[in-house]
């Protein structure tokens, strides 16, 4: 039987290092959904075609060392407003969260739209502010540049017709702008523990 943790949320908000902890704390299975979008975004620079690289999308797209940067978080922003994009990678999505250990997805729409049955659905955030600062120290560079970067994919994000940044009505709200990784980390496990009972 399957397990799925849908773990949404803004740019920067924490998501990845609270689903890379949860998974290693159940055995789950981690999918970081954001880079299947940013993998399309660095072929579409390219000069590929959207949908074809969306289709032809392999695992192995995901290792590309350029992924991180801002640049291919903006080109993922604006891939993932096409909804022939998002259709091509609802699959893939969907198969990864029935692995027979469970399953962590963090992304935006993954307990709106991919898995809206998920058991566990968790929306975290953090002010503007806090998640531009960690952002800035993972890639440095002009600080008050990396926060204009994040409020314009976060209004892309929110405000795009398909799939829009939003929490499910049945997630649970994590703020992490007054929280350690450590607390959250520690919120969210108690979450999912008392649902797997
Ligand atoms: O790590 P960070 O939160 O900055 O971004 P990400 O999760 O890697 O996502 C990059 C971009 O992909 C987002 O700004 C969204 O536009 C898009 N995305 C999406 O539309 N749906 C998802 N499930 C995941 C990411």
């Amino acid at each position: 039987m399957s397990f799925t943790v849908a773990i949404d949320g803004p740019a920067a908000a924490g998501k990845g290092t609270l689903s890379k902890a949860v998974s290693k704390h159940f055995g789950f299975a981690h999918l970081d959904t954001g880079l299947l979008y940013r993998a399309v975004g660095a072929k579409v620079a390219e000069g590929q075609d959207p949908f074809r690289a969306a289709e032809e999308l392999v695992p192995e797209d995901l290792l590309r060392p350029d992924l991180r940067t801002l640049g291919a978080g903006q080109a993922a922003s604006r891939v993932a407003a096409l909804p022939s994009v998002r259709v091509a990678l609802v699959d893939f999505q969907r198969r990864f969260a029935l692995a027979p250990e469970g399953a962590v997805l963090d992304g935006r729409d993954i307990g709106t739209v991919i898995c809206p049955q998920a058991e566990v659905k968790l929306f975290v955030t953090a002010s503007a502010e806090v998640r531009a600062h960690r952002r800035w120290l993972e890639v440095g560079g002009d600080e008050a540049q990396v926060l204009a970067e994040v409020r314009e994919r976060d209004e892309r994000d929110m405000n795009r017709a398909d799939a829009p940044l939003r929490p499910a009505p049945d997630a649970h709200l994590l703020d992490t702008s007054e929280l350690s990784i450590d607390e959250a980390v520690a919120q969210a496990i108690d979450l999912i523990a008392a649902k797997r009972g």
